[in-house]
């Protein structure tokens, strides 16, 4: 905020008593444009780096909410939950752990995907955010004979990033794959401590992501389904009781064996729901639609059947839900392209239209620089005009100070032989008179 007021403040200064024809010296334009472009990278610089750790209710909760409803598509239970958690959790001046979410749900259900809109929601700038931490397992800790380099390391970054921003966030990819003991490692900084090492770790946000559970979780979904009941009616009670039933009590998933879940370190498990065609057609037409196409239900159409689904005879829930829409509907979008040609009116407009983007481009850069440069341009010269006003101002008061001093100087002289000279004059004329008188 404050740094828009500070380039605002200079605007004045900007629409400058400047005409282009006014002679101006190429030594003093030169200096100007160095010491603009100079000026201007560091004030760039400087508040452009601005990206500053969230500390509280910087979040906009209902902007989350109106983004998960326009991106995140038949997911009802995971949106509820998670907004649920996040506003009560983020508007918390004083939460007794940290917020430790696990989202679980078959292949390309939208964990990652929800992730990265928690953390663009609460970073701007999202996964890039030097807030935001991610962890693949199998790619930051591939191999199980190096656990303890792994643990010590990842505990140091917790620590040392946390002490740098408490409100951080961790997302932990692919958990069902990573070793237990690494587990483990976290466990310090999920519990119930106001301080560990003096450092509070109470407002930082870990997100796990597993397809642990995926199965009991896509067959209760087909279970409703064959029922008859609206997907929208599965609550979070019942798959919690079908977790409870088979998949925590898994041998394989390393995850659900740990003491995370002996000691209730996690605060929420979200089940993500297989997705519907329904749903795949969602994931098109946005795509669709972020990418500037015009949405065409047939083409919708033609890219959701050619997504596999499951089971074999119902052809109910896809099977990778909507991961592969973006390179499916590249398949389908190729031949159009290539096709236009043959239309010679869609051809010339074709053409048409890139010159006119080309002609909107450069004219735009053009018209920038060419702002730019007599921005910074009349920005100078008026700081030197002021200057010059300024010297101006004070070389004539020292030159009227002198000239004032001389003058009274010298009147004062003047004077002062006046009066000698009226003085002798006065006597000498009264001598003069006397004697006159006298003789
Ligand atoms: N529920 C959804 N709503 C909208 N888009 C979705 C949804 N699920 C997936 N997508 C789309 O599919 C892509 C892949 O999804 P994502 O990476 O989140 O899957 P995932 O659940 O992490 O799968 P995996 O378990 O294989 O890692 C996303 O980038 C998003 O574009
Ligand atoms: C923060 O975490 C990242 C990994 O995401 C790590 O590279 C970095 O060193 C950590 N920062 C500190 C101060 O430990
Ligand atoms: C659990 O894992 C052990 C080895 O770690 C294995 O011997 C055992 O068969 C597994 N049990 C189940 C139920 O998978
Ligand atoms: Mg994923």
């Amino acid at each position: 905020m404050e740094k828009w007021l500070f380039l605002v403040l200079l605007c004045p200064l900007l629409p400058a008593p400047v005409r282009p024809h006014e002679p101006v010296p190429l030594p003093a334009v030169v200096f100007g444009v160095c010491l603009g472009i100079g000026t201007g990278g560091f004030i760039w610089n400087f508040f452009s780096s601005g990206e500053s750790c969230k500390e509280l209710e910087e979040v906009d909760i209902a902007d989350l909410q109106e983004d998960l409803e326009n991106r995140l598509f038949g997911q009802h239970l995971a949106k509820g939950i998670t907004l649920q958690a996040l506003s009560g959790f983020l508007r918390n001046e004083n939460p007794s752990k940290a917020l430790a979410i696990s989202f679980h749900g078959p292949t390309g259900t939208g964990k990652n995907y929800i992730s990265q809109i928690i953390a663009r929601h609460i970073y701007p700038e999202g996964m890039k955010s030097r807030y935001v931490h991610q962890f693949v397992s199998t790619l930051h800790f591939p191999h199980v004979q190096h656990l303890d380099t792994y643990k010590d390391q990842l505990q140091k970054w917790i620590r040392g990033n946390v002490t740098a921003c408490k409100r951080s966030v961790f997302i932990f990819d692919e958990v069902d794959k990573m070793h237990p003991g690494l587990i483990n490692a976290i466990k310090p900084f999920l519990d119930y401590y106001d301080y560990l090492e003096r450092v509070d770790y109470r407002k930082a946000i870990f997100i796990f992501l597993s397809n642990t559970a995926g199965e009991v979780i896509s067959k209760l979904a087909l279970d409703f389904w064959k029922a008859g009941k609206v997907r929208e009616d599965i609550k979070l009670s019942d798959v919690e009781h079908q977790l409870s039933l088979s998949a925590f009590n898994k041998n394989n998933s390393g995850f659900w064996h740990s003491s995370l879940i002996d000691r209730h370190l996690i605060d929420l498990y979200v089940p993500f729901l297989p997705l519907e065609q329904q749903h795949v057609k969602m994931c098109i037409k946005r795509e669709i639609m972020d990418r500037g196409i015009i949405v065409d239900v047939e083409l919708i159409s033609k890219v959701a059947n050619d997504m596999t689904y499951y089971p074999k005879d119902e052809k109910v829930f896809s099977v990778k839900g909507c991961k592969v829409v973006s390179t499916k509907l590249n398949l389908y979008l190729l031949p159009t392209i290539m096709d236009r040609p043959r239309n010679l009116n869609i051809f010339s407009g074709f053409f048409n239209f890139v010159s006119w983007v080309f002609w909107g481009i450069c004219s735009s850069i053009s018209n920038f620089f060419h702002f730019v440069f007599w921005a910074i341009f009349s920005l100078f010269l008026n700081i030197f005009y002021i200057i010059s006003w300024v010297f101006w101002g004070i070389c004539s008061s020292i030159s009227n100070f002198f000239n004032f001093v001389f003058w009274a100087i010298s009147s004062l002289f003047l004077n002062i032989f006046y009066i000698i000279s009226w003085v002798f004059w006065g006597i000498c004329s009264s001598i003069s008179n006397f004697f006159n008188l006298v003789f």
